[in-house]
């Protein structure tokens, strides 16, 4: 075994390192992690972290090249420092949404960014709810990804609604949205969403399933521009939905998606999690809840760390 935990993390989202290392029960490690005048990130451990089991917690959130970027740099520096295992804790993977060439000439950025935190040295990740779940093959180190959508469930589940509907944002959620309607008695809808282009716009189509008079519940990984979401509540609300509430794991929410969802749609209620900070403002007008991973991430580290299995934490 590797010797004593340390835990440390840049400048994406010290609330919830903060918040696992309280779970845990032991301090967050000291860190310098900076930019210089150039925009040049340095980084130093100002703990001995020689032959220690090192957790690098870092979301990568906007300013996401930075994020990225301070990530790879704290991996290096942690490397060097004769770290004995290095897990990097990214509990929101971004560039994720490119993860096939399903055009000519792009780029497939999922397993770029892998390759970034592979070659940087890290020997372990653990993620959370990435957008697609064969991203976990462009790592050739082990990686465990978390899901929060249990978590998202039993917030619905202890509601009691009569014959919840959850709906999938798009088809490719449509697994998810019947085992969480598992979860919570319910029954499922599909909305068939189309992208325009390489835009951020997304508009829903049209969708499979009952709604009339019915409690929904829209599901999603994440929402940036709350295009995709915001137009599966108008779909809902067209079709006579009772209620429409939102859930997703990862908040990205540009600014836009405020306006879109706190103001335009007629939402019930939205409720996320804690991967990411709110950077581009926060919900004013409907019943927001934020669930925290903080306690399922610091569970699966200290697993990672004594060698317990990660996925008996969701049975
Ligand atoms: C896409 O397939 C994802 O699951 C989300 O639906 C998407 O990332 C949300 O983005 P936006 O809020 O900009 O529509």
């Amino acid at each position: 075994m590797f010797q004593e935990m340390a835990v440390f993390t840049g400048n994406a989202h010290r609330g919830l390192a903060e918040a696992i290392c309280k779970h845990l029960e032991m301090p967050l490690g000291d860190c310098e992690v900076f930019e210089f005048a150039n925009e040049e990130v340095f980084v130093r451990y100002l703990d001995n972290i020689r032959e220690r089991d090192v957790f690098i917690i870092q979301p990568i959130v906007s300013p996401v090249n930075t994020r990225l970027m301070e990530l790879m740099i704290m991996i290096d520096a942690a490397k060097r420092a004769s770290a004995g295992r290095i897990t990097a804790v990214v509990p929101y993977y971004a560039y994720g949404r490119s993860d096939k060439k399903d055009q000519p000439r792009v780029p497939v950025t999922a397993r770029l960014v892998a390759n970034f935190i592979e070659v940087a040295g890290a020997d372990r990740v653990l993620t959370m709810d990435m957008h697609a779940g064969q991203i976990q093959g462009f790592f050739n180190i082990p990686l465990d990804e978390l899901t929060a959508f249990p978590l998202l469930a039993e917030h619905f589940r202890k509601l009691n609604l009569p014959a919840p509907v959850v709906v999938a944002a798009d088809v490719g959620r449509a697994k998810l949205a019947r085992e969480i309607a598992g979860r919570i008695d319910g029954d499922i809808a599909i909305v068939d969403k189309k992208r325009d282009g390489n835009t951020d716009s997304a508009s829903a189509l049209t969708m499979i399933g009952e709604v009339e008079g019915r409690d929904c519940l829209i599901i999603d990984d994440e929402v940036l521009t709350g295009g995709t979401i915001g137009s599966a509540v108008s779909l809902l609300r067209s079709r006579g939905a009772r209620s429409v509430r939102l859930a997703f794991v990862h908040p990205v929410l540009a600014s836009k998606a405020f306006s879109l969802l706190d103001i335009t749609a007629d939402v019930d209620e939205i409720v996320y999690t804690d991967t990411l900070p709110l950077i581009h403002g926060s919900f004013k007008n409907v019943p927001t809840t934020v669930l925290s991973v903080a306690p399922l991430i610091g569970d699966a580290m200290h697993r990672i760390h004594t060698g317990g299995s990660v996925g008996a934490l969701f049975r």
